[in-house]
């Protein structure tokens, strides 16, 4: 069997990522009632992290331990990888003490160099292109409270980011139709849009982009290395703030959903983002734990 790694949602056929999706979900009542097994006994995952992470880093970590295996914390200020060591030979040696590996990084040629060297399942946890562990725990959040995404409308507000990448392939994978609206320059890859053509649309006015829209989707105006774009950024972005007047355009179940973290009063209102009755953004948050541990069961049983 060779190996399987998770470096964007194609990773996965259609059937296999609902099938992570129903297992999350199980896997979330069975830590609910304190009944989680230790399927990762004597397992152990190693994270390279080269950007910041609150809850990628706390749910993989809390995840395996939740299983009875062991994270790693790796970072490329105290390992050899920050001092030059190549890629090639880190995953050829991390996999011969690692069952399975997580990276987050920034080009996504690095992660995808990583993987061909690695002979254990790599995941991708955030490059500059795609967060498809994001997007598990979107649609595990999507499934839980309305059902299928099948058939739906999503719309994506903000920049053409990693993110919103990652929004595309949900859309292939997931069968919805997913709109578009971001700044002139601020698009996602033509090649991916083009790819996906017929599902995905760029509409430049969130106004109308979010007209009938089941789930609304955001996130910052300026990612992880990116920072010192953030002004500018600021003023090509003011019209693209998602509050409650332009989710009283969408249907009226309509979700909100945001990666986090959010900045206030810029891509969200901090009105809508604390509004329980359309934001799940804290769902969204911890379902990044449950949908990962069946992300990693899938993976290493598939391997
Ligand atoms: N959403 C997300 O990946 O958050 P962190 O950067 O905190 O991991
Ligand atoms: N687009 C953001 C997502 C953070 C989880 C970034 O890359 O910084």
């Amino acid at each position: 069997m060779s190996v399987r790694h998770f470096l964007t949602l194609l990773d996965l056929s259609p059937a296999e990522l609902t099938a992570v999706i129903e297992r999350a979900i199980e896997l979330k009542a069975l830590h609910q009632q304190g009944s989680a097994q230790a399927l990762m006994k004597n397992k152990v995952l190693g994270m390279v992290f080269e950007k910041s992470s609150t809850r990628t880093r706390v749910s993989f970590e809390a995840g395996m331990a939740q299983l009875g295996g062991h994270a790693l914390f790796l970072s490329p200020r105290d390992t050899q990888l920050g001092r030059g060591e190549p890629i090639e030979d880190s995953a050829r040696v991390m996999s011969r003490m690692l069952d399975i590996i997580m990276i987050r990084t920034f080009e996504h040629e690095k992660i995808q160099r990583f993987a061909e060297y690695a002979s254990v399942p790599v995941i991708n946890a955030l490059t500059d292109s795609f967060h498809p562990c994001q997007l598990l725990a979107d649609i595990q959040t999507y499934v839980e409270h309305r059902g299928s995404p099948q058939g739906k409308i999503v719309t994506w507000i903000g920049d053409g980011n990693n993110m919103c990448q990652s929004y595309i392939n949900a859309a292939r994978q997931c069968d919805f139709e997913l709109r578009i609206a971001c700044p002139p320059g601020f698009e996602p890859d033509t090649e991916l849009v083009a790819r996906n053509r017929g599902r995905v649309s760029l509409v430049r006015d969130p106004q109308q982009a979010v007209r009938d829209a089941d789930w609304v989707a955001t996130d910052v105006w300026a990612s992880m290395g990116q920072e010192q774009e953030q002004a500018r950024r600021a003023e090509k972005f003011c019209t693209y703030q998602v509050d409650h007047e332009l989710m009283s355009r969408a249907r009226s179940d309509a979700l909100f959903m945001h990666c986090l973290p959010a900045h206030r009063g810029e891509e969200v209102s901090a009105a809508l983002l604390e509004d329980d009755a359309v934001s799940v953004v804290w769902d969204e948050a911890e379902n990044r734990l449950h949908a990962q541990k069946a992300l990693m069961e899938f993976l290493l049983l598939n391997s």
